[in-house]
């Protein structure tokens, strides 16, 4: 069964803990890049963790992708938490609609018997109508509830799978290839070193803010994602990791 096969991995679970300086890392069977229903068991496996860890009247920010969108497909009514809420942790960041941050918060809050906000902002933003925008009362008001949020959802991109994706212009594409950049996460891009080459300009979430999240949840595997991992988590601003066998294996490889 699903929990059998997480204890199986409770060796390369610690060994990805040490070398990340993570505080949970949780490890499902499989490669995601080639076998869809490891991507099922990942979202299987943050629906769990999140019910172990929320009590009632929490916010959750979330992020879009398609490892997001499985987390809610997997999504149960969190019947010992009432009364939560899911926010996108920021706005639009050029994904299809089923991949995005409000259609997936949306989901989540149908299945979970939550709560949930969107975030209508035109994507992408101009500098000019990003420093409007901020200021609409509406819009305040849920970025304020994004800054307080104490549990995030997220996921972790290969860069320049990710701007291509987002059908990135040269100008950012020239960006990319000369920062070098590796991984994304929340619209950043960040080199090997963790360091962030380019930021998509979007009203919500800024990487600084993550500090004070008591839970910062990345899922994100396949083998395909490893180097990304490894990026991303050179920051540090998350503590908790959802991944697969071959994104596990590969990481300790790199480290
Ligand atoms: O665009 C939203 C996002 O969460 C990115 O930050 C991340 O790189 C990407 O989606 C992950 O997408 P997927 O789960 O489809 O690999």
């Amino acid at each position: 069964s699903f929990m059998n096969e997480i204890s199986e991995f409770r060796v390369l679970e610690s060994q990805i803990k040490d070398k990340l300086q993570l505080e949970h890392v949780i490890i499902v069977s499989g490669n995601s890049d080639t076998q869809p229903s490891v991507k099922q068991d990942m979202g299987k496996a943050c629906v769990q963790f999140l019910i172990s860890i929320l009590t009632s009247n929490q916010t959750i920010a979330v992020t879009g992708g398609t490892s997001m969108a499985e987390v809610a497909n997997q999504m149960k009514p969190l019947e010992h938490a009432a009364n939560c809420t899911f926010v996108p942790a920021r706005g639009g960041l050029g994904e299809q609609v089923e991949n995005q941050a409000n259609t997936i918060c949306a989901q989540m809050a149908k299945k979970a018997n939550g709560n949930y906000r969107m975030l209508y902002v035109p994507d992408p933003l101009s500098e000019e109508t990003y420093h409007s925008i901020i200021e609409e009362p509406a819009i305040k008001d849920i970025l304020e509830m994004i800054q307080d949020t104490k549990i995030v959802l997220h996921s972790i991109g290969d860069a320049f799978t990710m701007a291509k994706r987002r059908k990135a212009s040269e100008q950012v594409l020239n960006k990319l290839r000369s920062g070098k950049a590796v991984s994304e996460a929340f619209g950043y891009y960040l080199d090997e070193q963790g360091e962030v080459v380019y930021k998509v300009r979007t009203v919500g979430m800024q990487l600084e803010e993550l500090e004070h999240a008591q839970y910062v949840i990345a899922v994100a595997g396949g083998s395909s994602k490893a180097k990304a991992i490894q990026s991303y988590f050179k920051q540090g601003k998350s503590n908790v990791l959802i991944t697969d066998e071959a994104a596990a294996n590969e990481l300790l490889k790199g480290l």
